[in-house]
């Protein structure tokens, strides 16, 4: 016997910026190649905002995306929740300047912070807050600028990262198509292993902090690739196990798009053949919370998506946090 949804998605929208970054560029401003980034991690490309372009402008911009599709005013939504670790300033949320700027007059706006992972938490969010029977509609993106927190003199990070958003206007189901399921998990015990340290409280931005290079990410790129396979296979797992579904069933599996041989490796291990996985790593690099629904949104206008189809997302990020959902279209 299949979960009934609570919830379903009614409209989804991405958003990234102009500019493009390519390997090449990026062989000209640290010791890498083109080769190296691509065997090693599956990216060609990523989009880089510009000055002046802050996180709320492309989360924003894909609302209003989803929206459109959705046929929902922004006074209609109830909730904005935006997952993000690059929010336009420290506080307020980003979720508030979304709501500003969407004219989302009736939301309630706010932010929550499970980097990569804050997707799928916030989906998970979304789906209870409809069930509680208080919100009707509501309003999940993920966006960051990553960019924002990478050194751009580090070669281990700075080929990794991209920046954008993508939207999901989420409302009651029609009893048939929507969240099947979802799984979330942490382990703040490797927290260490992936974090931007300066800028809070126990590092606050001063001189010293600034020439210790706290202000960007710091990654122990081999334990986050060791744990991002066996927590996202993990993931999978357990999220087909609640749904009562087997792999055959999974019409898309759409991982967080880190790094290809996390991806291959998860496929793997989870029995979905690589012709049902979606990847776009190479257009668009690691966007974090933004990656899973810009590849949703992508896979629905492109046809990849179709309706009736059964999607399993599944991501790892730092925290560490993890999880995956199934849902129906
Ligand atoms: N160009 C050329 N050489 C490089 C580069 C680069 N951009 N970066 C690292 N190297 C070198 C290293 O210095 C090292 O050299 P050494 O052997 O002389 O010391 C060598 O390449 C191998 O380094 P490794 O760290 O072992 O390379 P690995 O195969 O593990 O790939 C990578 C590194 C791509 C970071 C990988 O570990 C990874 O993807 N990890 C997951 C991390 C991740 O995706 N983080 C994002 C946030 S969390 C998430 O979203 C899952």
């Amino acid at each position: 016997m299949k979960n009934k949804p609570i919830s379903m998605i009614v409209g989804t929208g991405s958003s990234v910026p102009s500019k493009v970054l390519s390997n090449f560029d990026l062989e000209k401003m640290v010791d890498t190649s083109d080769k190296w980034i691509t065997e090693r991690t599956g990216i060609k490309y990523r989009y880089i905002a510009n000055n002046g372009v802050v996180t709320s402008d492309l989360c924003s911009d894909a609302a209003l995306k989803a929206l459109e599709e959705a046929k929902v005013l922004p006074k209609e939504l109830d909730v904005i929740i935006v997952a993000t670790v690059t929010g336009d300033v420290k506080f307020p949320a980003t979720a508030c300047y979304v709501q500003q700027k969407i004219k989302a007059v009736n939301a309630v706006a706010f932010d929550i912070s499970a980097a990569c992972s804050g997707y799928i938490y916030s989906l998970t969010l979304a789906n209870q807050m409809i069930m509680s029977n208080n919100f009707k509609t509501v309003l999940i993106i993920g966006g960051e600028i990553l960019t924002s927190m990478v050194d751009w003199t580090d070669r281990n990070t700075c080929v990794l990262f991209g920046d954008g958003a993508g939207a999901n206007v989420i409302k009651p189901s029609d009893g048939e198509k929507g969240v099947i399921t979802t799984y979330i998990k942490s382990d703040g015990q490797l927290a260490h292993l992936l974090t931007t340290p300066g800028g809070g409280s126990k590092f606050p931005i001063n001189h010293r902090t600034v020439e210790q290079k706290l202000q960007f990410i710091h990654m122990e790129g081999r334990e986050v690739f060791k744990h991002a396979v066996k927590c996202m296979s993990e993931s999978v797992e357990k999220v087909l196990q609640q749904a009562n579904m087997s792999p055959e069933e999974i019409d898309l599996m759409i991982p967080h798009q880190a790094n290809i041989r996390i991806i291959e490796a998860t496929a793997k291990r989870a029995g979905i053949p690589m012709e049902r996985v979606l990847v776009n790593i190479d257009r668009y690099g690691n966007t974090s919370s933004a990656s899973i629904p810009i590849a949703l949104d992508e896979a629905k206008r492109n046809g990849r998506l179709k309706e009736g189809d059964t999607v399993l997302m599944v991501v790892f990020g730092g925290g560490f946090t993890w999880g995956s959902a199934i849902v129906k279209f």
